[in-house]
């Protein structure tokens, strides 16, 4: 049977966010549509995508002076707007790439109004293209914005991917960008010392992960919640041994795709 993941959304609520201000001062949305938060009211959002995703991901690809970055999803574009950001102040010389697919064409577009961070003051060229154009490139950065459902748009991909920021809903919510299937294509597009951070420290996504070939660590010690950083090589950080989580918990099993159409 073929599985339908548009059953999986609801668009008749899309349009129903609601502002709200999170721990560090930045503001984020909250999604009807998911019942959730853009972003962890209490790490913040700005202060969760630099050290959640950006700072970790950059530390363990100093060597690259080109990245090409995967933003699961755009949302609010934080992820990527504080790539820039953060690289603009400390590694000027790195050129850019993101891809980001997005379902939500409206959000994009509304973010040429969005009350963003003073950080991110310097970049409204960017904003502004980005919200108008989906895209945005000068001499060292090009952005790209994919609308349409992940699952379709990362088969399209033809670049091999350095970084990945997994920053879907939560597996709950959002399950389909969390599940074995998921990260098999992922992994196929990319490089093999691929960096992969999300905030999701749950055992089936780990397993999911795992059991498509990723290495499981724990994130250097950091002002967020933890979350897990995945990568096809072996890292000098703190390792989670799957084979022995699954000897401790023989119920523990992989989200997969089935598992979205016939238990949730
Ligand atoms: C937690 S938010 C991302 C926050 C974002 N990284 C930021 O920094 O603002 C999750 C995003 O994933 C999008 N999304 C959910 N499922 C999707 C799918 N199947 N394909 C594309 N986008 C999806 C939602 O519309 C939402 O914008």
């Amino acid at each position: 049977m073929k599985q339908d993941f548009k059953s999986l959304y609801n668009p008749s609520l899309r349009e129903q966010k609601e502002q709200i201000i999170t721990k560090d001062g930045t503001k984020t949305l909250y999604s009807k549509e998911f019942d959730e938060c853009y972003h962890s009211t209490n790490d913040g959002a700005l202060n969760e995508s630099l050290n959640k995703h950006i700072i970790p991901a950059s530390n363990l690809s100093l060597h690259k002076n080109s990245l090409t970055i995967l933003d699961i999803c755009y949302g609010l574009g934080f992820n990527t707007l504080t790539t820039i950001y953060y690289y603009q102040k400390h590694r000027p010389n790195t050129k850019l790439h993101i891809i980001s697919p997005e379902l939500d064409e409206g959000l994009v577009k509304s973010l040429k109004e969005f009350e963003y961070p003073k950080e991110f003051e310097g970049l409204k060229e960017i904003i502004q293209s980005v919200s108008s154009d989906l895209f945005y490139e000068d001499s060292s950065i090009r952005i790209e914005v994919l609308i349409g459902d992940a699952r379709e748009m990362v088969k399209s991909i033809d670049k091999e991917i350095d970084i990945i920021y997994q920053d879907a809903f939560s597996p709950k919510k959002n399950p389909a960008l969390w599940t074995r299937e998921w990260f098999l294509d992922l992994k196929s597009i990319s490089s093999k010392d691929l960096i992969l951070t999300t905030y999701s420290s749950a055992t089936p996504v780990r397993l999911a992960m795992y059991e498509s070939g990723f290495n499981i660590y724990t994130p250097p010690k950091a002002d967020v919640r933890s979350g897990t950083i995945a990568s096809l090589i072996e890292l000098d950080l703190e390792p989670i041994d799957m084979e022995l989580k699954k000897i401790r918990n023989p119920n523990a099993k992989a989200l997969v795709d089935c598992d979205l159409f016939y238990n949730f």
